[in-house]
């Protein structure tokens, strides 16, 4: 009896111990992507380096492929601290902050060297912190790539061969306005869910980066892939403000070290990981990948053009003009 009672006061104390009190501190980090790709690798990267500085302080637990919370859920999951990283696309945050909507315009950047210059000016940096309010705080960026389009038709070459087509999009308003502009029909959609929604043809097409595209195997799904390179798809590494916070002083230190040296990695191997996914899937011969001249391309940014009047006030003029000068 007196066992019992004593068993369960136990209980109930731990129950009120903070996270961070408990040794080692177990951080789950959640992301939707395979661990083959630019995210997956550098997630794994930033567990060895946090685990490796911080020995039997910090255990950190991935979860790729959607496993533990996909698109709809881990930003919530993120602040109800069920998990304590996350790296969403940079398309996923219109809920939180529009600024970061900035990313999503397109053809604003050349590539991924602009971008990055971008991120790491103080306007990009001081984007990471634009969520506190609502206790999300942005720890670093990472890269994947430019954007392709792809669709389950035999021409995709020009903008009016996408009209009428419905295509898959990640959760943000940008992105479906750029749809809208070029008379496609845009649905928002689960990372989780595209395969099987070109496969079933629920969706004509969608965007994507190489390496996004083979290891989801949509090539297998699709007929063409055209190189637009009219957008980015990068992330952001988010923790839940509160927590970051309440860690122990060495302990946030060693990951933020830990942090910065992934990102390096993970940036660095990004542009080589597509690289090669693209041409598995120009070797796999399923879906027939076609280069755009630069007329076309010109026509593909005209007929987006629009979306870029149409949120300038909600990212602000200032913002775009200093993504702008990234582009050497
Ligand atoms: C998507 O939802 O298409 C991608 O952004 C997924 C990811 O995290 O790369």
């Amino acid at each position: 009896m007196l066992k019992t009672f004593l068993a369960s006061m136990v209980i109930a104390a731990s129950a009120f111990v903070p996270a961070h009190a408990q040794q080692p501190i177990v951080i789950k980090f959640s992301h939707v992507v395979a661990e083959n790709t630019p995210k997956g690798q550098a997630a794994l990267k930033f567990k060895e380096l946090a685990e490796k500085k911080l020995p039997g302080k910090v255990q950190v637990q991935v979860f790729p492929s959607s496993q533990l919370f996909g698109d709809a859920k881990e930003l919530e999951a993120l602040l109800l601290g069920d998990v304590q990283l996350i790296a969403p696309s940079l398309s996923k945050f219109d809920r939180y902050t529009k600024k970061i909507q900035v990313f999503d315009l397109p053809f604003l950047f050349d590539d991924v060297e602009a971008v990055d210059r971008f991120q790491a000016s103080p306007q990009g940096q001081s984007l990471l912190a634009t969520m506190k309010g609502k206790g999300l705080l942005g720890l670093a960026y990472w890269h994947n790539g430019m954007k392709e389009l792809s669709t389950n038709k035999d021409k995709l070459q020009r903008p009016e061969d996408v009209k009428g087509l419905k295509f898959r999009i990640q959760s943000s308003d940008v992105l479906e306005a750029q749809f809208r502009a070029v008379g496609a029909n845009p649905q928002k959609m689960a990372f989780s869910e595209v395969y099987q929604a070109l496969q079933t043809g629920v969706v004509d097409g969608q965007e994507n980066t190489w390496s996004n595209i083979y290891s989801q195997k949509y090539h297998e799904v699709q007929k063409t892939i055209a190189a637009t390179n009219h957008g980015v798809i990068d992330y952001m590494v988010v923790t839940n403000a509160k927590w970051w916070e309440g860690l122990p002083a060495d302990v946030r230190k060693g990951l933020s070290e830990a942090m910065a040296e992934a990102t390096r990695f993970g940036n660095d191997v990004a542009n080589d990981l597509n690289e090669r996914d693209r041409k598995r899937i120009i070797e796999a011969g399923k879906a027939k990948v076609v280069v755009l001249s630069k007329d076309d391309i010109a026509a593909w940014r005209k007929a987006m053009e629009p979306v870029w009047k149409k949120f300038e006030g909600e990212i602000g003029k200032e913002l775009i003009q200093a993504a702008q000068k990234s582009n050497l």
